[in-house]
């Protein structure tokens, strides 16, 4: 099976002979080109919906993929302790809902030694909630594919806190070592907060909305600051 770029990335960050679980496997492409290239030892694909897990079952036996097994249930809730799963994958999904996966099976996620997440929003919340939990953001790769923009977060137990506000919006390891991708998003995002600036400055009222977005430019500068 070939992975695109987003999906290669994630693979790269699995290690070797890990337990996995996938939630929200979809197409099941992940275990199965983790399977196949022999790198974990065996994989739990978890979906909430039908449909996919068909989708996913039907890829295994194409690409004759063993030591997988597929499970129907709402994020972690069809694993158990005695599946002794050591690296969690959540990717593809919402941070709002990949942050409530996470709150409401802790048992699990605090007996994995890795967690491994690509949420598509609300990152800032995710990255606390790594924190909270326990977990420190050991590697975070931005990529981009397609003209989407991508942040993946590899994270293992550990006590960590950041200090500044910017390190949890945009992710302390991309500041410290921005990625060509990064940069690029950066850019794109300064001219995006530089012209909502300008459109807002001629409308009379929306005071709110105004003292809201010209914090969020001043924090985005504070990160530009720090790339250049
Ligand atoms: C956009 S796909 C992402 C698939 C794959 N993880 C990837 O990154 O390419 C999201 C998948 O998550 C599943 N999903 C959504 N909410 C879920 C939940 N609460 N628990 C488990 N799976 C969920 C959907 O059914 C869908 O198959």
């Amino acid at each position: 099976v070939q992975l695109s770029k987003r999906l290669d990335t994630l693979a790269s960050l699995v290690p070797q002979g890990a337990t996995l679980v996938d939630v929200g496997t979809d197409h099941g492409y992940l275990p199965i080109y983790l399977r196949n290239n022999k790198i974990i030892k065996s994989c739990i694909a978890c979906d909430i919906n039908k449909g996919p897990l068909e989708n996913a079952a039907k890829h295994i036996l194409r690409y004759e993929a063993t030591n997988i097994e597929l499970r129907q249930g709402n994020g972690l809730e069809a694993i158990t302790s005695q599946d002794e799963i050591d690296t969690i994958l959540i990717a593809g999904m919402g941070g709002y809902l990949i942050s409530d996966i996470l709150k409401n099976n802790t048992e699990v996620v605090k007996g994995s030694n890795l967690l491994i997440l690509q949420p598509q929003s609300d990152y800032e919340m995710v990255r606390k909630l790594i924190h909270n939990l326990g977990f420190a953001i050991i590697k975070e790769i931005f990529i981009e594919e397609d003209g989407k923009y991508y942040t993946i977060l590899c994270n293992a137990p550990g006590q960590e806190v950041y200090t500044k506000e910017i390190d949890y919006i945009y992710g302390k390891k991309n500041l410290e070592n921005p990625s060509k991708d990064f940069i690029e998003w950066m850019n794109k995002k300064e001219n995006t907060l530089q012209t909502l600036c300008t459109r807002l400055a001629s409308v009379v009222n929306q005071q709110e909305r105004k003292q809201e977005l010209e914090r969020e430019y001043a924090l985005h500068q504070e990160a530009m600051r720090c790339i250049q």
